[in-house]
Formats: structure tokens, sequence, C-alpha cells
């Protein structure tokens, strides 16, 4: 048996030890492809592995074709938009993720992007503080349960919308539930998204929600660039000179906004939120077990395909 780590964003090198003893300790061949650069590489790769472990990677029909022994695909992560579900299924390949595994990485990010842009960028000029300001969590999950436990630490008034979540859990983590968006817009000066994407939640986010948000507002994405219309977040910049947008997830129309709104908008290179060690340890040494787990006794706890 053979499990593949394909990553074109390649774990920390801990993680891949620690992948390579559980595969290895499992009686597995490991084989790694870290920082490929074309689909064909991957298409080679996968065609001789039972068990293939993925970050991002695009995992399509085409993939899912070359790959004729595989049977286990454990995303190391929360999001498997990049995963096509229903081919996979077809295919008879289980598809798994991590959840929880990286979300604190992800979270601290969201503050470090948070308080970049109340500094004004770091531009030696006289920024404001997080204490006492509001923020709205789009989404209670793992990473938003992660973004109200800090700020709390900061001081700052929690809300969160999640209608897949109950009251009770949210007020349990002592954050007050609001039920419609556009609350969640017009009452926080912050604003940090944790919608996965999905064909709902596609495009959801744009000038109306983005324009409520109270003067001097900031939109934190760690989510998915897919989820804001980015065409509306532009006109929202355009006619609103107060609000900023962080984003570590580069828009599509990153270089416009980039020129015309400088300073008050900021974007990863390359999605960076999962990118600690600990991280890539908890994402990917949880995601080796799922996929020995899998390979050896059938075990599907996180499949999320049918
Ligand atoms: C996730 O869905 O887990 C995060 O977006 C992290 O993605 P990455 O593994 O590509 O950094």
């Amino acid at each position: 048996m053979k499990i593949l780590v394909a990553t074109e964003k390649p774990f920390a090198a801990a993680a891949v030890d620690g992948i390579r003893e559980i595969v290895e300790g499992a009686g597995y061949e490991l084989a790694l492809l870290e920082k490929y650069g074309s689909k064909q590489e991957l298409l080679d790769a996968v065609a001789t592995a039972d068990g293939l472990i993925i970050r991002s990677d695009i995992v399509d029909a085409e993939v899912l074709d070359a790959a004729k022994n595989l049977k286990v695909v454990v995303r190391a992560g929360a999001g498997y938009d990049n995963v096509d579900l229903a081919s996979a299924t077809a295919h008879g390949v289980c598809v798994e993720n991590t959840p929880g595994q990286n979300s604190n990485a992800v979270a601290e990010l969201v503050f470090g992007m948070t308080v970049m842009a109340v500094r004004n960028m770091y531009d030696g000029t006289s920024g404001t503080e997080l204490k006492d300001k509001t923020i709205g969590i789009h989404a209670f999950g793992q990473v938003g349960r992660n973004v109200a436990r800090i700020a709390k630490g900061f001081g700052m008034e929690v809300s969160a919308l999640d209608p897949y979540c109950p009251d009770s859990v949210i007020e349990e983590a002592g954050v007050k539930p609001v039920h419609s968006v556009e609350e969640l817009y017009s009452n926080n000066k912050f604003v940090s998204l944790h919608i996965p994407a999905t064909a709902e939640t596609k495009g959801s986010v744009g000038y109306d929600l983005i324009t409520r948000l109270p003067n001097g507002g900031v939109l934190i994405n760690t989510a998915r660039k897919e989820v804001i219309d980015e065409a509306g977040l532009a006109k929202a910049l355009e006619d609103r000179k107060d609000l900023k947008y962080v984003a570590d997830v580069k828009p599509g129309n990153a270089d416009e906004l980039s020129e015309k709104f400088a300073g008050r908008v900021f974007f990863t290179p390359k999605k960076m939120g999962a990118q600690t060690a600990e991280a890539n340890i908890n994402a990917g040494l949880a995601a080796a077990r799922q996929a020995v787990a899998y390979l050896r006794d059938g075990v599907d706890r996180f499949r999320v395909n049918k």
C-alpha cells in the first residue's frame, strides 16, 4: 500500500517526519510530491497511490481517473471545496478532512491581520485599539470559536452568526448570538469570515453587506476568496473611504484593489492561515492516521462524501 502526500504548499519538515513515521509504522510506503509545478506531476504521482494526503491541492475528475488504485483522499485541513466529491464517490473513493486541527493557526492570523489594519498597515501613523470594539464572527465553527476566544482576550465584544449552531453553544462561549447577516454586519466594526465556499455562500458577501459596516469597519477574510462578490467589494471600498479589507486569500482583482486602495487592503501572497509548524503537525499527522485507519480497518469517521 502506498500513501502519497501531494502538497503544492509543503508541510513543515517536522510534520513530514511525523507522517512518515505513521505511514511506515503501519507497514505502508510513503511517497512525497511537494511544490509540484504542473498538474501532470500530480497525475503521474497519483497513478500508483492507494491513499492521498493533500492540502488545498485540486483533486478533480482527471486526478481521480488517473488514480487507479486510490481508495482514500484525506484533506489535511478543514475546507474540502478543492475536491470533486461527486466524482470521488463515483470512483468509489472516500474523502475525509481533519476538522479543527489547524483552526487555532487560522484564528491567530485573523488577529495578526486585524491589528495590522487598525495600526494602518504599520505605516508609522497613529492607529486604534481592539479593546472594547465589536467583532462579528460569520460562522461559528472551529475557527470562529478560536477567534471568539482570542477576541475576548483583546477585550472585544463578540457576536456570532451561525444558523447551523444552536444559540446555547454560542452563549456558552460567552458570545452573543445574532440571527441575521444584516444585523451582523451593521452592528460590528470588525467582521471575520469563516463560512465555507459552497453553492449558497459563493459571492454572498458583497456591496450591500460590506457597506453596512460601521464607520472605520474592517472585513477580515481568512475563509475563501469565492465567498466575496469582488466587484461589490471594490465598489464598497470606492464609496466608503473608511473601510478596510484584509484577506488571507488573494482576490481575483487583487492588483486593482491594491492600486486603488493602497493602505486599506492587505493580501497574503499565498494562503498562510494554516501555515504554522503546529497546524502542519496537527493536521498532517491526523491525516496520516486517518488514511492508515481507512486503508487498514475501513474507519471513515471524518468522511465528507457519501
Ligand atoms: C483549511 O481549509 O484547512 C485552510 O484553508 C488551510 O488550507 P491549506 O492547508 O491550503 O493551508
